[in-house]
């Protein structure tokens, strides 16, 4: 039965179903159909390549930056029995309590930490292991989040408007909407949603706001339906680029990224490898920046006699291209259609 502390107390309900019953579940429980792209089953995103780059061996030490619903973690594991360790991090702690259970057959081989992934190079600097083998970052937010309506992150969910990966901190969707001035909000809508619409949208969040607090998701997803132009049979819903722009927001997405991966880049042994998985353009484009940089390639764009960047080589790019979704995963798994997969190997 659902009570209001949600998803946690269905545990007796739900002990003996896997993931995929639990998942019908939730669509037979709280919401007419499944929202768009996303599968009955929970699938981790381009898992073959993922094994594959990472070269998962017996006795590998990897890092889960972004544990999830665990299903890298969980395959990374098989593959690196016996021996492998891992460490895995995730700043949803309902996450992790339930990606513990998951992986419970390993349990003497990982190590959870409820951080934010910048604080990487802390957790190993305090943990007396030898260099790893591989890391991987599986960005955005997991289906479990966009899931669970109380989570709020879904322009389809009846929850409130809240967006927070990690529960524990202050802002939400919310005080964002009802707080900012119009032109802050536009600029963020913009920018981080890349909305060509972001100033109608912003205005028409204002006028609402003037008659009370936004505080619905649904409510905010007939804002924005109603102060853009009528979509096309075939396009995203208006609310999309909107909510990705108030979660990267809310989460803070983008800032650190950069730092992450150039700081822990000194932990990975020379041959190991950094696997980062990205959803839009604006967290891709700065892992692609981010591994030409540690490439020793030029990021400035300028003319040779005037580029400045350090041309010292950390790693070499073993993606010049992503890695995208073959056509049989994006059958199974229409979500994974915007997945873009990045490599570098320690030098
Ligand atoms: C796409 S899901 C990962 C799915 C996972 N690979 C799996 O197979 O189930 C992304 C996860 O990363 C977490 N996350 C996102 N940004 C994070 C950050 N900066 N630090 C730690 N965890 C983060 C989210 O809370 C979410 O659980």
């Amino acid at each position: 039965m659902r009570t209001a502390n949600g998803w946690r107390n269905w545990g007796s309900e739900l002990s003996r179903l896997d993931w995929a019953g639990l998942n019908k579940h939730v669509w037979a429980t709280t919401m007419k159909a499944p929202p768009e792209g996303f599968s009955s089953e929970h699938q981790p995103v381009l898992l073959h390549e993922v094994l594959d780059f990472l070269m998962c061996r017996p006795g590998g030490i990897f890092v889960d930056a972004t544990l999830g619903l665990g299903g890298h973690a969980e395959a990374i594991l098989q593959k690196i029995q016996p021996g492998g360790r891992l460490i895995g991090v995730d700043r949803d702690k309902e996450s992790l309590e339930r990606v513990r259970d998951r992986l419970l057959p390993y349990a003497h081989s990982v190590l959870y930490f409820h951080e934010n992934f910048k604080n990487l190079p802390l957790i190993l600097n305090n943990l007396d292991l030898p260099p790893l083998d591989g890391i991987l970052a599986d960005l955005g937010v997991s289906s479990y989040q966009l899931l669970s309506p109380e989570r709020g992150f879904s322009f389809q969910g009846s929850g409130m408007l809240d967006m927070r990966m990690d529960r524990s901190q202050t802002q939400t969707a919310a005080g964002l909407v009802n707080q900012l001035p119009e032109e802050q909000i536009a600029d963020l809508i913009h920018r981080y949603g890349e909305e060509r619409y972001a100033r109608r949208i912003a205005k028409a969040i204002v006028r609402a706001r003037s008659q009370g607090r936004i505080s619905q998701c649904a409510e905010l997803a007939r804002i924005i339906e109603s102060a853009v132009p009528a979509r096309g049979p075939r396009s995203i819903h208006p609310a999309t680029r909107t909510f990705q722009a108030l979660r990267i927001a809310v989460n803070e997405e983008l800032e650190g990224l950069e730092e992450f991966l150039a700081d822990v880049l000194p932990f990975v042994k020379p041959g190991g490898r950094v696997a980062v998985i990205s959803f839009h353009s604006l967290e891709d484009r700065i892992v692609k920046r981010t591994f030409r940089k540690a490439a020793g390639l030029c990021v400035c764009n300028r003319s040779p006699e005037l580029c400045t960047c350090p041309r010292e080589a950390r790693v070499t790019i073993i993606t010049p291209r992503p890695a995208t979704p073959r056509a049989a995963e994006l059958k199974d798994n229409p979500r994974a259609r915007s997945a873009r997969l990045r490599v570098a190997e320690r030098i």
